[in-house]
């Protein structure tokens, strides 16, 4: 039997799992695909790296024209990561035919149009499942078990590090800067922390998942996106007192055709399920018109994890390929994009003011949302012995981020208001 030949861009932690699970699984993908799966050849950048697993030498290259040009090559995995230079490598494989497999969730948020129509000229797959969510099989979910649907809303904690680090601060009382210190001391974030905590990779995973969950063309630009960095110790606290668990969102929404799109941090009621969802793990909370309520939990990161839903991709290839199918059941978006403004993007929000103690600040500040018909659910004053200033949390009922960004710039102007200390959206 011919088998499928495979070359990998990349033998880090997800190209090292793809060859244990190719190997460790071969007669599972056998029955499944009705062919040998090969790794032909393996690109690396440094040949005399010590690999965590046996390989034989002569499978390893440095040059990308053994695995691009490899006329014996069918799939090419690519999970080296990076943009300009894998970009490159996937245009030029799939200009010589070849399917291909990425993990790479910052190449498909800023180039998947591209990719997907190289792919869709030259008859070629091109799977991403690996690029949202690790281990969940999110992306799949999305174009194959919702194809019947129409998602109304996706809400997504899609990016491990930062859920980490808001599960050690509302666990232990934790400050911001220590847990991260200890997240990179563990190896969950970088030495430069920026894409995870600050929300970018968090906006390119919602990219990939609001255009597959809206069948319409979203861009990164679209995403607005605001990280947790800012967010304190205290916010956490007296989230949890009035029943809130604070998580970085992506949340994707739509109202008949029109979209939104963010990534921020969130007031998420006790109640609802993302709120439990701890550590490193990930979950996409998506509503459909039909089916209502559903949830996906699973590990977001990792060698095995990510590899799974890398040779998934594979075998999907494979079979497509058997069946002489390859390239024609590609995902395309058909809807036009229309975003929402902020006239039309509501939400309640959760203000923790701090605001002079004297008479008559309370009306003031209550006359503001007023004048911008902004209502009120709850209003809160909390004493603090440490604090000379009064501390008023707010939440409100829904109200237009218009309207929103309004009464936070009166906030601005009024001189009682001593500092607007936080605003979160509040979801469940
Ligand atoms: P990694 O551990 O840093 O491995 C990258 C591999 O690619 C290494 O083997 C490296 O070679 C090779 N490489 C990098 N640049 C190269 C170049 N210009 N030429 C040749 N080889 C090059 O990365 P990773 O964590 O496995 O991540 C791979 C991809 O999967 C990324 O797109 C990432 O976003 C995505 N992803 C990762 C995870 C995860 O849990 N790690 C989860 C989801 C998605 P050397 O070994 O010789 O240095
Ligand atoms: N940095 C990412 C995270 C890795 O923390 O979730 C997976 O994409």
């Amino acid at each position: 039997m011919k088998p499928i030949k495979v070359g990998l861009l990349g033998l880090g932690t997800v190209g090292t799992g793809v060859v244990r699970i190719v190997e460790n699984h071969q007669d599972d993908l056998l029955s499944q695909t009705g062919a040998p799966i090969e790794i032909a050849k393996i690109l690396v950048q440094d040949l005399s790296k010590q690999r965590n697993i046996p390989i034989s030498r002569d499978k390893l290259t440095d040059n990308p024209r053994d695995v691009i040009e490899n006329e014996d090559i069918d799939v090419v995995i690519e999970v080296m990561g990076g943009i300009e230079t894998a970009k490159t490598y996937i245009l030029e494989a799939l200009e010589r035919g070849k399917h291909i497999v990425t993990a790479n969730k910052d190449l498909m948020a800023l180039h998947g149009p591209e990719i997907l129509a190289k792919a869709s000229e030259k008859g070629c797959d091109v799977f991403y499942e690996a690029s949202v969510a690790g281990g969940i099989p999110i992306i799949r979910t999305l174009i194959e078990g919702f194809s019947s649907d129409r998602i109304t809303k996706i809400m997504g904690i899609v990016n491990g590090t930062t859920n980490f680090i808001l599960t050690k601060m509302s666990q232990e009382g934790a400050a911001y800067e220590d847990v991260l210190k200890e997240a990179q001391a563990l190896g969950y974030a970088e030495a430069d922390p920026t894409s995870d905590v600050e929300g970018f990779d968090a906006a390119r995973k919602m990219t990939i998942l609001g255009t597959l969950g809206f069948r319409a063309n979203v861009a990164l630009a679209d995403v607005s996106v605001k990280g947790i960095s800012q967010v304190s110790k205290e916010d956490i606290a007296y989230g949890k007192k009035l029943g809130y668990e604070v998580k970085l969102l992506g949340i994707a929404e739509r109202q008949d055709d029109l979209i939104s799109i963010s990534v921020q941090p969130t007031m998420v009621k006790q109640s609802h399920p993302l709120a439990s969802v701890n550590g490193v793990f990930n979950a996409v909370y998506v509503y459909g018109e039909a089916v209502g309520e559903t949830m996906f939990y699973g590990p977001g990161a990792g060698e095995m994890p990510t590899a799974t839903s890398v040779v998934a991709d594979l075998v999907a290839v494979v079979r497509n390929v058997k069946l002489g199918i390859g390239g024609r059941r590609a995902f395309v978006p058909y809807k036009e994009k229309k975003l929402k403004t902020d006239e039309q993007i509501s939400a309640k929000q959760y203000i923790l003011l701090h605001v002079a103690d004297k008479a008559g600040v309370l009306a003031q500040i209550t006359q503001v949302f007023a004048e911008y018909d902004v209502s009120l659910e709850s209003v809160l004053q909390h004493p603090n012995p440490s604090n000379p200033n009064a501390e008023i949390i707010i939440i409100t009922h829904e109200a237009n981020q218009a309207s929103m960004k309004k009464v936070l710039k009166k906030f601005e102007q009024l001189d009682v208001v001593h500092a607007i200390k936080s605003v979160y959206r509040v979801e469940g």
